[in-house]
């Protein structure tokens, strides 16, 4: 079946002092989403952004603002970053074994529900939440830092997730790929089952961001 292929751009790999021209840029470019990293330092080794942030870019796009949460206690700030504007909302796995709570705070919230999992997280243990999300996201590196190296099992690992929403019928959940996409391995990670391909560093550091997201979507 032929996806629908979108781009969000992550603004980690932005000029963060001129965030406002930054996210227009890439606007511009055509991106379908913009993607915002928040980090806690506790559950990533990294500290970014906050509610703050989504507020302001909010006021700047009305691109549907993607916000992946990587900390330690997702379900304290899901409020806050609804309030801020965000439109959707992935918490991980690692921190929430049992995701059912927020996933419905999330949707009551009237947010897209996104989960994630790291790379050394076995797909098979999103197989009962599936009826409960909107959005899986597959990290391909270890979340904390931009400009990683994607790493190829990977591929498997995406593989297996769009059978696992074959299998539970879920063919309108978005399979999210985030970490180290790039325009060599896209094609690949499209061909896999990803839907929407998170690129920080091949969008953002491109000297051509329309053609990187025409090239990251498949030519
Ligand atoms: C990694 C973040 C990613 C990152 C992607 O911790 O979740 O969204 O910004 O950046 P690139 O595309 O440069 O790997
Ligand atoms: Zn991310």
């Amino acid at each position: 079946m032929p996806h629908k292929i979108k781009v969000a751009p992550s603004i980690l790999a932005a000029d963060f002092g001129h965030l406002a021209d930054e996210i227009q840029r890439v606007e511009a470019a055509g991106a379908d989403l913009i993607h915002i990293d928040i980090m806690d330092a506790h559950f990533v080794p990294n500290l970014s952004m906050g509610p703050g942030i989504v507020e302001a870019v909010r006021k700047i796009t009305r691109l549907h603002l993607d916000v992946h949460l990587m900390m330690d206690n997702p379900g304290q700030y899901l409020k806050a970053f609804a309030k801020a504007g965000a439109d959707g909302l992935t918490v991980h796995l690692e921190v929430l074994p049992d995701p059912r709570e927020a996933l419905d705070s999330i949707g009551d919230l009237g947010l897209t529900r996104g989960l994630s999992l790291n790379p050394d997280m076995p797909v098979e243990r999103l197989a009962n939440h599936l009826a409960a999300v909107d959005r899986l996201l597959v990290m391909c590196v270890f979340p904390g830092f931009g400009g990683q190296k994607f790493i190829p099992e990977s591929l498997a690992r995406i593989t297996a997730a769009r059978r696992l929403l074959d299998l539970a019928g879920r063919t309108e959940a978005e399979l999210e790929v985030d970490g180290g996409v790039d325009l060599q391995n896209a094609g690949s990670i499209i061909q896999a089952g990803a839907d929407l391909l998170v690129g920080g560093t091949a969008v953002f550091k491109a000297a051509d961001a329309a053609k990187a997201i025409v090239s990251l979507r498949g030519g």
